[in-house]
């Protein structure tokens, strides 16, 4: 498959906010204003990559940069293009540019029962840590907290 990771743009904000509302029905998805506000308007301490599949949006992920620390906020792949190693070159993709800023871990929450992203970002060196007890305020379900690169 022919893959393309590059920085998200303006452009991209209606193909995030439509594949964020099928990979995320019922939890919550974020509006095109979150992505606005993450992806353009505070690009200086974000970084969102999309995945482009014959130059169609198929994955994307977004990541804070907090002094030496990246803070993943999402990561999603379209249902048909998932088990095509989309999330893990998004997630190495994203390690290499934020590594030239200085970022030396990467932390995440994922919800306790999601256990193909637990099994995607183990496979990518995150290693859990603790958990955040209802921390998805719409069903109320735990967080686990996961951490890549700390001591
Ligand atoms: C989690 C998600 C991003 C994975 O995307 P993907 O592109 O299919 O993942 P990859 O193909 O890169 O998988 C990499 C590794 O993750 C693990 N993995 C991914 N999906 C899995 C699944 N359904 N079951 C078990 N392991 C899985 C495997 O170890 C896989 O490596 P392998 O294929 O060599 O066995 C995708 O399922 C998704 O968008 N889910 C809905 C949104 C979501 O839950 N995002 C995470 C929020 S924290």
């Amino acid at each position: 498959m022919d893959l393309e990771i590059r920085r998200a743009g303006e452009g991209d904000l209606q193909a995030l906010t439509d594949l964020e509302a099928i990979c995320f029905k019922g939890q919550d998805p974020w509006s095109r204003d979150a992505f606005l506000n993450e992806v353009v308007e505070n690009s200086d301490r974000t970084l969102y990559l999309v995945a482009l599949a014959g130059g169609k949006v198929v994955g994307y992920m977004g990541v804070w940069m907090v002094l030496d620390e990246g803070d993943i906020t999402n990561v999603a792949v379209d249902p048909e293009f998932r088990r095509r190693h989309i999330a893990e070159s998004l997630i190495e993709e994203m390690v290499r540019r934020t590594s030239e800023e200085g970022i030396t871990c990467w932390t995440l929450e994922v919800r306790v029962d999601n256990e193909a992203a637990i099994r995607l970002y183990e496979k990518m060196g995150f290693r859990a840590e603790g958990i955040r007890p209802k921390y998805y305020e719409y069903d109320g379900t735990d967080a686990l907290i996961m951490w890549k690169g700390r001591e």
